[in-house]
């Protein structure tokens, strides 16, 4: 029996890794570095420093700024992505979502959220869901980042779950490592990439029961 759910956010809950594609993209052409969306699927469940620091690599740029100039850098992508936020509400859910929560609710299974973004609480109140979660790990106390099991370890910890008795729900290669690395059982969520070690994929949320993946 599974005991506890944990979720990334960005594609998993809304498909807020399009606005993060097109804040990135922004910023790199300003630094005169092309990336596309298969460099950007490298970028999934990254760090906002470290996504930064992999766009100056990929651009060879790497050496050119000092960590000052790069917070600069860091903070006008993120004034770019707040603002593609704007508009953000129920809407945005990703199809399921609210059904799945709705369920685990009633089944009385508690759900953390694993996310690397800084802006997780704002956007889950924006979402009207934040109340679904019990625990919202905070990023800045992390030591490593995902693929790195410690979030998933500390958001299970904070909802009283053992990792053996998690789910972890994500859309990036680098989280279903960190959930694997975490000793949980991985569902991975995308339409277009293969997941690998992932227990389960499915294209959406849609297609899961709390019913049936409790029983596991
Ligand atoms: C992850 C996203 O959830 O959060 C990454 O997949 C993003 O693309 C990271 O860089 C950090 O987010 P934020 O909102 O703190 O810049
Ligand atoms: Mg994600």
């Amino acid at each position: 029996m599974k005991k506890g759910f944990i979720f990334d956010l960005d594609g998993v809950i809304t498909d807020t890794a399009k606005f993060h594609y097109i804040a990135w993209k922004d910023l790199a052409m300003d630094l005169g570095i092309t990336i596309d969306e298969t460099f950007n699927e490298t970028l999934k469940g990254i760090s906002r420093m470290d996504s930064l620091d992999k766009i100056l690599a990929y651009g060879q740029r790497d050496d050119e700024f000092s960590i000052e100039e790069k917070e600069v850098l860091a903070q006008k992508k993120n004034d770019a992505y707040v603002q593609l936020l704007a508009d953000l509400s129920e809407k945005d859910l990703l199809p399921g979502v609210h059904d799945f929560l709705v369920q685990a609710k009633a089944e009385a299974i508690p759900c953390a959220i694993a996310s690397a973004s800084k802006n997780a609480p704002m956007i889950l109140e924006k979402l009207g869901v934040l109340d679904f979660f019990g625990h919202i790990v905070d990023p800045e106390t992390l030591k490593k980042g995902k693929p790195d099991p410690e979030i998933f370890v500390k958001a299970a910890e904070s909802i009283h779950v053992e990792p053996q008795d998690a789910i972890g729900f994500e859309d990036a290669q680098a989280g279903i490592d960190g959930i694997k690395a975490a000793g949980m059982y991985a569902v991975g969520i995308s339409e277009t990439e293969i997941l690998t070690g992932s227990d389960l994929q499915v294209a959406s949320m849609t297609e899961l029961s709390v019913e049936q993946l409790i029983t596991i």
